[in-house]
């Protein structure tokens, strides 16, 4: 019987994280993963350059980067590792990385730069790593036996501590699955709804004909959902697609949209439109759409003024009406998508494992030697970096208390 400290199941960020952190403090680590190539959401995030974390991470206003039904539960952790922690391991790699916009950090040639370190961390550590390995059963310590029983397709193996690090459910492809939440289920432990995050939103096919045209043009934006004190706005690019919204605008708004919700745009935040206009109606004899073409992209002042006959006209001749109701809809665009891309397409899941049934110091479930790290569990980051350092930060603090 194979016999282990602890067995990681899911050779991830956070699980590989975990597996060097804990191999370095002395304990004997197995790392499971069902997929042949292990850390295939680190080789295509940040597109292949992967932003492993964020420079202005507030780990004492984690509301502010991070949603879960308790948004405090990951302060703990981001606060016993910070981005720095990380940025220092980097730099003893030998990593180079630059900061783009926004404090996020990207490594300069490659996220295989991260792999290798996370790989060469473990192999510090003495770290076994199975690959094409998958866990058919978990059977709990009993009172003859006091640890946990894996059934896996390599045989039986055993271990003190289980730590779950299967991530969420996007991107089914490289080797997502829900293996984690069954877990927590069979134990007992309570889960949040689970939902595509930081995802391209569609629209329904007829309204959206006229935009369509526009797939492939991108330009910077405000952006917000909700009402009142639920409101989120971001200042970010938009990329318009062939059925819908993306970039990184809409991805954020994404894990705070609500279905059957509208999401508002101003596609021209650095120009005052309705000024502006009026001022063009004074001053040009040209076709609106060749005075709009210079405060937002052409493309778009094409689209706008093809929908309305009244504003195909030279400047002076269109009605000021026509000319107000234009600038309203461009700074203040609301239209309510009819869903997302769905996992296929989601950097993460909202939603998973639920706080209250683990500890913020540790990660251990109320399932004593049960162990969530990184996505599984209901804590979803920003764009930029934050996800990453949620998965080195909550595998830390896992890993420690081990
Ligand atoms: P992760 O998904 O990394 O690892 C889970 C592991 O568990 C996988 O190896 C999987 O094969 C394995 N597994 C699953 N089910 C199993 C089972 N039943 N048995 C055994 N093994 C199993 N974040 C960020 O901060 N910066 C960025 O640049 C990006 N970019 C980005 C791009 C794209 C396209 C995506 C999809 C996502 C990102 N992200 C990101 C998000 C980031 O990749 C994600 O939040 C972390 O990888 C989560 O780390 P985990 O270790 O929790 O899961």
């Amino acid at each position: 019987m194979n016999q282990w400290d602890v067995v990681i199941v899911g050779a991830g960020a956070a699980g590989l994280f975990c597996a060097g952190v804990a191999g370095q403090c002395g304990l004997k680590v197995l790392v499971i993963d069902h997929s042949d190539k292990i850390a295939e959401k680190i080789r295509i995030s940040g597109g292949g350059r992967c932003n492993f974390t964020n420079r202005l991470l507030d780990a004492s206003a984690p509301q502010k980067h991070f949603i879960s039904q308790n948004p405090h539960f990951c302060r703990s952790a981001l606060s016993r590792y910070s981005p720095q922690d990380f940025i220092d391991l980097v730099q003893k790699h030998g990593i180079a990385f630059h900061e783009k916009h926004k404090g996020q950090l990207f490594c300069d040639h490659s996220a295989e730069d991260i792999i290798r370190m996370l790989l060469a961390e473990c192999q510090a550590g003495g770290v076994e790593i199975r690959t094409g390995c998958s866990v058919k059963s978990v059977q709990a310590p009993t009172e003859d036996n006091t640890h946990y029983t894996l059934g896996t397709s390599d045989g039986p193996v055993q271990t003190t501590t289980l730590v779950v690090a299967t991530g969420g459910l996007s991107i089914p492809k490289i080797g997502a699955s829900d293996w984690g939440y069954r877990i927590a289920s069979q134990f007992g432990l309570r889960l949040v709804e689970r939902r595509p995050g930081l995802v391209p939103l569609t629209f329904d096919g007829v309204g959206w004909a006229p935009y369509a045209q526009l797939a492939g043009l991108a330009l910077p934006v405000g952006i917000e959902t909700g009402e009142k004190k639920g409101r989120m706005h971001f200042d970010e690019d938009l990329l318009f697609t062939h059925r819908g919204l993306s970039g990184p605008g809409v991805l954020q708004i994404s894990s705070y949209w609500q279905e059957g919700t509208p999401i508002r745009l101003n596609l021209a935040p650095e120009v005052n439109l309705p000024e502006r206009l009026q001022e063009a109606k004074l001053r040009s004899k040209k076709l609106l759409a060749n005075e709009l073409a210079t405060l937002v992209p052409s493309r778009l002042a094409e689209a706008w003024v093809g929908q309305n006959p009244a504003l195909q006209r030279p400047c002076p001749d269109v009605p000021d009406k026509a000319l107000t109701q234009l600038a309203e809809a461009l700074s203040r665009w609301s239209l309510t998508p009819t869903g997302s891309e769905g996992y296929k397409k989601a950097e993460v899941t909202l939603g998973g494992v639920d706080t209250r049934d683990v500890s913020s110091q540790t990660m251990e479930s109320k399932q004593p030697g049960l162990y969530f790290i990184g996505e599984v569990i209901d804590v979803t980051g920003w764009l930029g970096g934050y996800n990453f350092q949620w998965a080195w930060a909550s595998a830390h603090a896992c890993a420690q208390a081990l």
